[in-house]
């Protein structure tokens, strides 16, 4: 039997494992609290994890890296410096401990967008770096335990082959899967037989010389995709056949603050908070202490979106809201800053 998830209502799922990927790096196991439904979603996709940090829910995004119909969900979760939610899992979250988690979403993810045919083949090209191999490490194990034959180039790359995230699993599919071609990438190749060096044109074309013939899918740091989108537009990709995700949040968000006043109205919850124009919509809501999730703020995975009944906002982002939530006045609080004074519904 499947899990039933409720759209924008957290649900409690418990931590049935912990381990260490590498010394930054651990995957955790959430099943439901009965340990026995299984979790169906698009391979690529994301859940939002709210975690009780200091009396506070932190909701932050992270892709799933396990197979859809599991009886459970795996993400991977790397230390980033000064991260609080992902610093408090690899050292305080403790297998029977639970977390609230909303449902996985996503756009980013191999079943709306299936490899390309080339002459009867489907390909794939997948490209990651750091802790962006988790979403494409779900798609190959969706493309490699079913009966869609996809040949699959997973380029990654890492600084060294201790810092790569399922080092031995790659490996152990290259050796057992003739359609999975593991190219590996490294910094500091040691004594290894992968090699080193940084990812550039001239690496892709001698790495996949056939990449025109395949879909990409592409996730990592957000410098790196920029520059790996770069290199791809120069050899002339067609970037119909081009996908790409990163939680790291933009810079290029807000608008300009000025000092001039306007009023955000929240008439459900009786309140009424003084903000300024340009001031990021989320921003204001939360720091009124108003129950707002706010998991990747890069616009990217829709748990901020709320509904601007009256005024005018100026957004960035409109991922995950569907044409009527935009006709209804839906916006993303993290990617929309303030023209004037707003009335505001959450959720
Ligand atoms: S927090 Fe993810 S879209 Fe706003």
């Amino acid at each position: 039997m499947f899990f039933q998830w409720q759209d924008h209502h957290p649900v409690t799922l418990i931590c049935i494992d912990k381990y260490y990927e590498t010394n930054d790096a651990v995957s955790i196991k959430l099943a439901d609290l009965s340990e026995s439904l299984l979790f169906e979603f698009k391979a690529g996709q994301f859940i939002t994890l709210g975690v009780d940090i200091d009396g506070k829910t932190e909701f932050r995004a992270y892709s799933l890296c396990s197979q859809s119909g599991d009886d459970h969900l795996q993400l991977t979760i790397k230390r980033v410096e000064g991260g609080k939610v992902s610093n408090f899992i690899l050292d305080k979250l403790m297998v029977g401990d639970t977390l609230q988690v909303l449902p996985p979403k996503g756009d980013f993810n191999c079943i709306d967008h299936p490899p390309c045919v080339h002459q009867g083949q489907k390909k794939a090209l997948l490209i990651s770096a750091g802790c962006g191999i988790t979403p494409v490490m779900a798609m190959a194990k969706q493309w490699l335990n079913s009966d869609e034959l996809v040949d699959i180039e997973f380029l990654h790359i890492a600084r060294s082959q201790q810092e790569t995230i399922y080092f031995d699993l790659i490996e152990t599919y290259h050796a057992a899967y003739d359609h999975f071609h593991l190219r590996l990438l490294l910094k500091n190749r040691e004594a290894t037989d992968y090699p080193e060096g940084r990812l550039n044109a001239v690496w892709l074309q001698q790495l996949v010389p056939d990449f025109k013939q395949r879909t990409i899918y592409l996730c990592g740091p957000n410098q790196f995709m920029q520059d790996v989108r770069r290199y791809f537009t120069d050899l002339d990709f067609d970037m119909r056949h081009f996908f790409q995700e990163s939680f790291t949040p933009t810079q290029q968000t807000q608008q300009e603050v000025s000092s001039e006043q306007v009023m955000v109205q929240v008439p459900d919850l009786a309140t009424s908070i003084e903000a300024n124009k340009g001031d990021l919509l989320a921003d204001v809501l939360e720091n009124a202490g108003l129950p707002l999730i706010v998991a990747c703020r890069s616009g990217i995975c829709g748990s901020c979106k709320c509904k601007v009944s009256q005024g005018a906002v100026t957004s960035t982002s409109q991922e995950t809201l569907t044409e009527q939530e935009l006709e209804q006045g839906y916006v993303l609080a993290c990617s929309s800053s303030l023209e004037s004074d707003v009335k505001v519904q959450l959720g």
